[in-house]
């Protein structure tokens, strides 16, 4: 169903519309019926077909009563019943022969809610995982006797691209287990089915060989997988639907594989691991047959721990100097006709490519590694811009995007959410062309971001990259998704995730003695500089991430719900809106005026002091300007607030006035 029949279905649903505003991704097809069909204490459930046995399906069966209890507060126990009796009927249609799950394995379900039952079926047992997520966002409170219901309807879903990501470093900050299950967690909810772990890096090797064992031991700092939670984390995922793939990052981004072995290295050691921002990087030597060997024993190791069928190389951002000043290179390259760095690393990367495919797996790397004569399965993913995907597809690769699905520079939603891999520069493409891309991949770079609040790096955003990549094309209107987007945060929350709860938790160590909701009134309409504006400020393995830009998320809803009513006003103005505005920003300039000698005294906020005095300015500024809508501004005043507006466009402490932009219009449009 198109966007626009989307939002008329939500506005009809009366009773039960609630529920269906928390569906993301939105379904291929969506057919709403009146009514709905009660939770109650009674619910059971029941599988059949020849697919009834796969674990996933009956581990999934069994969470999905926990997550409804959960959700409901409900006491209910996994009651498998006789198909007739059953709540909700799962069939099954296929067994999978082939686990575990490969690319291009089924997805497809169909949920047919009707007053008395449920009923959900698949092919595969992949697609009953997809449907019970969807199933589980639907149920939602009602105005029956149960409390809880699902509405009626009739859903057909598949997903627009086979390979649906998320690219997560662990190098740069290390995220112990608890918090990779979590994150699959959040994944399978939103039907994201490939979790590419970025296990190396110069900051860190995260994984434990025992074939090699100094690369976790002098390549870490403690911080590694062992093999056996690589193990528990894999089966985790495959419960739950969702492809690990390992990524280790060579020739380049490799300083923490030369710490325990500096032979590796393209010049003379000892290595460190990186901890500190300008420390110098190192990249392995390709041209030494000791490198080959090693990186064949490595492979042969991890490519038995990892058994998905693709397995990531990285080869991004080699820095060339680091072979172009060693003499020995230099020779190597004149002797085998290598023109330049990435001539020698196209030499590199064909041989690592022959050493997978010995160990039968396909190879994945960055962008930087299409180049002439490499093996055509390899799988481009493209982070430089969308114009890498093209061209691998032109040149009869498979790739993924990746640009324009960077969390970690803390964009909005909105942004990422109009990046598709099917437009721009793929749009051009030949259908047989455009078969080539597979999907895409959020990236989450944790440099700036801690265990402690990946969470909220990643979510929600993260899900409406999801959407982009699980549903149709013609899904795209924006006020829809963040409405959805919104419940779905919620929704999310019953998983355990903490994108909400550790970021309070944060706020309220910073506050001292600041009474909370002045602090959560200031910090509602901050929000973290973009791009890569806060990286450079140096940081490193022992900056604290404490302060107030790492307890707040990368989007302020308060600020684009502002934005979006003063663009409302201004396309209609009238006194009640300016009223309304302005209540808004007098309550803003209160909150700010009060806090800013608090913040002074604080030793962990005082660096937003400042911050709080342009607020208070910026706000006075839009509280004017809204008052000019009738009378005239005194001559010198625009200036005067424009001058306002640009001062609280400046960054302070890492951090922006969110409501700056929408204030700066109300500024230009007064008279
Ligand atoms: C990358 O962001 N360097 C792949």
């Amino acid at each position: 169903m198109a966007t626009r029949a989307a939002l008329a279905f939500l506005g009809a649903l009366s009773v039960c519309s609630l529920q269906a505003q928390a569906l993301m991704p939105w379904p291929a097809s969506i057919q709403p019926q009146a009514g709905a069909t009660a939770i109650d204490t009674s619910f059971s459930a029941a599988v059949s077909g020849a697919g009834a046995g796969d674990p996933r399906v009956t581990e999934a069966v069994r969470r999905t009563f926990a997550r409804l209890a959960r959700q409901t507060g409900l006491p209910l126990l996994p009651r498998n019943v006789a198909v007739e009796r059953a709540t909700l009927r799962i069939v099954v249609e296929q067994k999978d022969h082939r686990p575990p799950q490969r690319l291009g394995d089924d997805e497809r379900y169909s949920l047919l809610v009707d007053g008395a039952r449920i009923r959900l079926s698949a092919d595969h047992p992949l697609g009953v995982l997809r449907g019970l997520e969807t199933f589980l966002q639907l149920v939602g409170p009602s105005s029956t006797a149960a409390g809880f219901a699902v509405p009626n309807l009739e859903i057909r879903d598949e997903p627009r691209f086979p390979w649906r990501g998320l690219s997560l470093d662990v190098s740069r900050h290390f995220i112990p287990v608890d918090g990779i299950l979590r994150t699959i967690d959040g994944m399978a909810a939103v039907k994201l089915n490939v979790l590419h772990w970025h296990l190396s890096d110069d900051q860190g090797f995260r994984v434990e060989s025992k074939r090699y064992p100094r690369l976790q031991r002098e390549g870490s700092d403690g911080q590694f997988y062992t093999q056996a939670e690589i193990r528990e984390v894999i089966s985790y995922a495959g419960q739950r639907g969702i492809r690990i793939v390992p990524e280790f990052d060579i020739p380049g981004h490799s300083t923490s594989w030369l710490a325990g072995y500096p032979e590796l290295g393209s010049r003379p050691g000892p290595f460190q691991i990186v901890r500190e921002y300008g420390d110098p990087f190192g990249a392995i030597d390709p041209t030494k047959e000791s490198t080959y060997r090693f990186l064949d024993g490595f492979l042969g190791e991890m490519t038995k721990l990892f058994p998905d069928d693709y397995f990531h190389i990285g080869g991004d951002e080699v820095d060339p100097k680091q072979w172009n000043t060693q003499p020995h290179i230099r020779e190597y390259m004149k002797l085998h006709r290598l023109a330049n760095a990435a001539e020698l690393q196209a030499y590199f990367n064909q041989r690592v490519q022959k050493m997978l495919t010995r160990y039968r797996k396909r190879m994945v790397g960055w962008d930087e590694i299409l180049a002439p004569r490499l093996p055509k399965d390899v799988v481009i993913q493209s982070w430089r811009g969308q114009k890498s995907l093209a061209e691998a597809a032109r040149k009869n690769y498979v790739g993924i995007l990746s640009a324009g699905y960077y969390l970690d520079l803390m964009r909005p939603a909105s942004e990422h959410y109009a990046a598709d891999p099917l437009k721009g520069e793929t749009a051009d493409l030949s259908p047989a062309e455009q078969k080539r891309v597979l999907g895409g991949e959020a990236a989450m770079w944790e440099e700036l971001a801690t265990a402690e609040n990946i969470d909220a790096k990643l979510w929600p955003r993260l899900a409406a990259i999801a959407e982009r990549l699980w549903s149709p094309e013609s899904v795209t209107d924006t006020a829809a998704m963040y409405q959805r987007l919104d419940q779905v945060n919620r929704w999310l929350e019953w998983l355990g995730l903490t994108q909400r709860s550790n970021l309070v938790l944060m706020r309220r160590r910073l506050a001292g003695s600041i009474a909370m909701p002045k602090l959560e009134a200031f910090a509602s309409i901050l929000e973290p500089v973009k791009g890569y504006e806060r990286h450079r400020n140096h940081y490193g393995a022992s900056s604290p991430f404490n302060h107030l830009v790492d307890a707040i998320p990368p989007e302020s809803d308060a600020a684009r719900e502002f934005r979006d009513a003063a663009e409302r006003y201004l396309a209609a103005p009238g006194a009640p809106a300016a009223e309304s505005l302005a209540k808004q920003l007098a309550a803003w300039e209160r909150n700010a005026a009060e806090i800013q000698p608090l913040l002074e005294s604080n030793p962990l906020l005082a660096e937003n002091a400042l911050l709080a005095a342009a607020v208070a300015s910026l706000c006075k500024a839009g509280e004017e300007a809204l008052s000019y809508r009738e009378a005239a501004a005194p001559v010198d005043w625009k200036p005067r607030a424009l001058a306002t507006v640009m001062e609280a466009n400046t960054h302070r402490a890492n951090l922006l006035i969110a409501i700056a932009p929408a204030v700066q219009k109300l500024v230009e449009a007064a008279r």
